[in-house]
């Protein structure tokens, strides 16, 4: 299930943004900035929980009255096991059901193949690519691939 981070979850996302072999695929905010998303009705701060036990992240940018929404981070404790899947039909319920979103966009780094499989595999349409757009914590920079999803998609 999907529920909103508590004050209690921000060392845990925080160790997870962290970690060294993640250092290339997603961005890390300090402790600071993720507990004031916590009050910020612009963003939702996620726990992914299997069994009462917290399993991934999420962190979502929400576009008012547009109805569009950004992921703009996840992450797993253990990925490649599938779960990315189920945390993914969890945050499209979410989006376009509770949220009732009319659009969840987001972009992940090109090379990042997992998770554009996982992407790819939850419907998600690749809708173009930014060149060298981000600086990775490495110093290098990556090249972007967008994707997306329309309301009527999920519907359908
Ligand atoms: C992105 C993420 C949430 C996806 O969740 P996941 O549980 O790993 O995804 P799944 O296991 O459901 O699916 C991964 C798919 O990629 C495949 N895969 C695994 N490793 C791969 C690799 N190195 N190259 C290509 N495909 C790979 C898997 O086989 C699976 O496809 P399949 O079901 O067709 O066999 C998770 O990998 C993660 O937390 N990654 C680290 C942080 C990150 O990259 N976040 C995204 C930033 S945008």
């Amino acid at each position: 299930m999907i529920r909103p981070a508590a004050t209690a979850d921000i060392e845990f996302i925080s160790a997870l943004q962290n970690r060294p072999d993640y250092l290339s695929m997603i961005a890390a905010d300090h402790p600071d900035q993720l507990r004031s998303y916590r009050t910020d009705p612009s963003k939702h701060l996620l726990i992914f929980q299997i069994d009462d036990t917290p399993a991934g992240f999420l962190l979502l940018s929400i576009g008012g009255s547009q109805g569009v929404v950004e992921l703009r981070r996840c992450a797993l404790v253990k990925p490649g096991h599938g779960l990315g899947t189920l945390m993914l039909s969890e945050l499209k319920h979410h989006v376009f059901r509770t949220l009732e979103a009319h659009r969840l966009w987001f972009d992940v780094a090109a090379d990042n193949t997992r998770a554009r499989r996982a992407y790819e595999k939850a419907g998600f349409v690749c809708e173009g690519a930014l060149r060298h757009h981000w600086k990775r914590r490495s110093g290098d920079y990556a090249d972007l691939a967008l994707y997306g999803m329309l309301r009527d998609e999920y519907d359908a």
